[in-house]
């Protein structure tokens, strides 16, 4: 029994990352939370508990200013350029500002810009797959997934093909920051660049894009000043391009290990929205949440003091037993799946519509046009990231056509 011994207990489990699911449930079975010493956090696991965290006001969301407080001055100054434009991002702020600029955004980014960007997620899609499907074999993530969603977001923000690579090889600007990244740092810097004077022509000659839609609409309320503005671009950029792609690529191989649900969706593609819902649940890209305590609180009836970590682990909370019958089972046309896939509350994620509009059309799309994809569990590897469910890669090879 690998879990009996409590002081051992770590989310830093080296064998959980093929399957954390029953190393997840051992964790909700003993304690409602627990501290983890090499997470240097409490940990929340259940989903009643998970909500209950997200919705505490003494919570913050305010991550990057307690990093900052345990790393020596001269390495703080090197990474200000990072923890300039990261303190000023939606995902780490908390009300007021937060509250001001998640209103802003959300007038702007609406269902009605999704569905605007619907015929380009589709467009892009089979572009991507006609490059493929004149070979034998594909890689879903790399070939498909993770192209398609830098295109889409760099579509959505009016970036051009030609200056896309700017945005490409990034990994992410927490873990950046995180790892005390220099190269993150002297990447921000270039986009820095970059975006100031795309700023500048978008005011003389606006576009149809989102980025001249949040000028245009600051030009009206003047409510945020252009550092602000560049923190909602690289949000944007940031929160929705790995998850979006990993969704994809998570369901693919998810439907792949389930062959009668992925005749069931072939068959009836009308499902294919609670089908998404389902895999984001069942395997969703984001697995923890982080808040820090602003003042002493309480959580699950345990004392919390100020400055303490507390983590959700949103992939154990939506597979919860009290929360949902048959967890552990994938079930596309499940009713009530109120997962917390995307978070809860003050913070739930701003891209949800658009993540799950383009799995959707990801999806069908590699379903109606791939022949026969064969895949090989032996290949499958995760990549070992506690934060993230994030596949190495999913090779495919094709059958014969049905
Ligand atoms: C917030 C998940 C796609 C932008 C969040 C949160 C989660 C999440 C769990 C809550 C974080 C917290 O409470 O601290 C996901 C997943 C996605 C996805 C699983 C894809 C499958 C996107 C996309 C975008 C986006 C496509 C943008 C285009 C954001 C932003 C926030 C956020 C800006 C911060 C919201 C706030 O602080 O109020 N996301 N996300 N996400 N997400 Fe997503």
């Amino acid at each position: 029994m690998p879990y009996s011994n409590k002081s051992m207990i770590s989310l830093y489990h080296p064998q959980k990352y093929a399957d954390p699911y029953p190393f997840y449930r051992n964790l909700q079975a003993s304690e409602a939370i627990y501290w983890d010493e090499p997470l240097h956090s409490w940990v929340v696991t259940r989903y009643t508990g998970v909500i209950a965290t997200l919705n505490n006001i003494h919570l913050s969301s305010n991550r990057i200013a307690s990093f900052l407080a345990h790393v020596p001055p001269h390495e703080r100054e090197k990474l200000k350029p990072l923890s300039q434009v990261l303190t000023r991002m939606l995902p780490f702020l908390d009300p007021p500002v937060h509250t001001r600029q998640k209103r802003f955004i959300s007038k702007i980014f609406t269902n009605h810009v999704v569905n605007n960007v619907c015929p380009y997620i589709q467009h892009k899609a089979d572009e991507l797959l006609d490059g493929v499907l004149k070979k034998e074999s594909m890689d879903v993530l790399h070939d498909f997934a993770l192209p398609l969603s830098a295109a889409v977001i760099a579509e959505l923000l009016g970036v051009p093909e030609e200056h896309r690579y700017l945005f490409r090889h990034r990994t992410g600007l927490l873990q950046g920051f995180f790892s005390r990244s220099m190269q993150e740092v002297a990447s921000i810097i270039e986009l820095k660049e970059y975006f100031y004077n795309v700023l500048a022509a978008r005011r003389s000659n606006p576009g149809t894009d989102l980025l001249s839609k949040f000028v245009q609409a600051n030009e009206v309320t003047s409510q945020l000043n252009n550092e602000e503005v560049f923190a909602i671009y690289l949000s944007l950029f940031d929160a929705g391009q790995l998850t979006t792609a990993h969704l994809i690529g998570n369901s693919m191989l998810t439907l792949l290990r389930h062959p009668t649900q992925l005749q069931i969706l072939k068959d009836t593609p009308e499902v294919s929205a609670t089908a998404i819902a389902e895999l984001l649940r069942y395997e969703g890209p984001v697995q923890l949440i982080g808040r820090i305590a602003l003042s002493n609180t309480s959580i699950e009836g345990k004392a919390i003091k100020a400055g303490q970590n507390i983590v959700c682990v949103i992939g154990a909370a939506n597979r919860d037993p009290l929360q949902f019958s048959y967890p552990d089972q994938l079930d596309i046309e499940r009713g009530k799946n109120r997962h917390v896939g995307f978070g809860y509350g003050l913070h739930f994620c701003i891209g949800a519509t658009l993540a799950l509009t383009e799995a959707q059309i990801a999806i069908e799309t590699l379903l109606r046009r791939l022949p026969t994809p064969i895949f090989h569990e032996a290949a499958v590897q995760w990549q070992e990231d506690i934060n993230f469910r994030l596949l190495k890669s999913l090779p495919i090879t094709f059958g014969a056509t049905p």
